[in-house]
């Protein structure tokens, strides 16, 4: 394994949060090549709420005590996954990712997953071949999708959608435990509880659920409002579920129904990722009309399909 004896590795410290964040936007913006690198992602912030968030780890990379780098280390039960992983652009070609990554995976061994993860550019050789020298395995493609519902979208199809955040604060917790119970059956373990709390606790967000006779058929993970991962102007669907089996594609449409209705509420478009080995799912999205933006690739530690299964109707993307 290269190493780059310079570089040291420790947590991510409140004081370094702000410049780790423009190191996010001028990495990303330098490789897209962006005229404006920095201004990657425009008012989004993919580093703060999260290293906020206590389902996540933020490892910093530093030179002689200066921060050259940075990854976000985030967990859902069973499932692991990470990034942004970003270098300072001077410092790229060093080995600063490969001492970053070797306790990234120290890190997720430690959780004891099932499966980790990871979203990549597929047509950048540099990062499929980086990822893949430590366990991790491309499959399908992922595509990141955006939708702008119609205002009409205000007043969706069947029962009206619950916001978790109007949910009484005695009962909330009790809400968190049937979207537990829902992802379990997706995947032994998949568990977002803490992602929740953490959207709540911090206001950057909204769980938008869909019950019949009130049993959870499904919620969203929708990330919006100045300083969270959506920003002002879109409802970045994090993570979104229905119940699999007989109804589902019915139960998915009033899922992405849902997510139009509060998007609309709250004047923003919506982007979601979902994984192409979910077929259903990204059928029902683009008869929905979403359209995708970007696509790149999951990639598996250790090879398999997680939950990137035919039979699984989930949304996310694991940025
Ligand atoms: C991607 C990024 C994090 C890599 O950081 P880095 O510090 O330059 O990477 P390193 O020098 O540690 O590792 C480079 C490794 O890529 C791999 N690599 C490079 N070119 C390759 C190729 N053509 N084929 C296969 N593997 C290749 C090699 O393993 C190489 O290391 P090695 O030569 O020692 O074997 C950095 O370029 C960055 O910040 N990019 C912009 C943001 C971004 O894309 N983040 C990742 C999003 S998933």
């Amino acid at each position: 394994m290269t190493k780059n004896k310079a570089v040291r590795i420790g947590l991510l410290r409140e004081s370094e949060v702000e410049e780790a964040a423009r190191i996010v936007r001028l990495a990303f913006g330098t490789f897209l090549g962006l005229p404006e690198p920095t201004q990657f992602m425009g008012d989004r912030d993919l580093m703060t709420p999260r290293w906020r968030a206590r389902n996540t780890k933020v490892l910093a990379a530093r030179i002689d005590g200066r921060l050259v780098g940075s990854n976000v280390i985030t967990r859902w039960g069973s499932f692991g996954f990470f990034g942004p992983l970003t270098v300072l652009p001077e410092f790229w070609d060093h080995g600063v990712a490969q001492r970053l990554l070797e306790d990234t995976v120290k890190v997720l061994d430690g959780w004891k997953l099932r499966q980790s993860g990871l979203f990549t550019f597929a047509q950048s050789a540099k990062h499929v071949g980086l990822y893949n020298k430590f366990g991790f395995w491309p499959g399908y493609l992922t595509a990141l999708m955006h939708y702008a519902p119609a205002t009409s979208a205000l007043a969706p199809n069947g029962s009206t959608p619950v916001l978790l955040s109007s949910v009484k604060k005695s009962q909330r917790e009790e809400a968190i435990r049937g979207c537990a119970r829902l992802t379990n059956r997706v995947d032994k373990g998949l568990d977002l509880s803490d992602e929740i709390r953490a959207v709540l606790a911090q206001g950057v967000g909204e769980v938008v659920m869909i019950e019949s006779r009130s049993k959870l058929d499904g919620f969203a993970v929708c990330m919006i409002g100045p300083g969270s991962e959506g920003g002002a102007k879109t409802c970045y669907v994090k993570f979104g579920v229905v119940r699999g089996g007989d109804g589902a594609d019915a139960r998915f449409d009033r899922l992405l129904d849902a997510i139009d209705g509060f998007a609309v509420s709250r004047g923003a478009d919506v982007e979601a990722g979902v994984n192409l080995a979910r077929r259903a799912a990204y059928t029902r999205m683009r008869a929905h009309g979403y359209k995708t933006m970007i696509q790149g690739v999951a990639m598996h530690r250790p090879h398999g399909d997680g939950f990137n299964r035919a039979d699984v109707y989930v949304m996310d993307d694991w940025r």
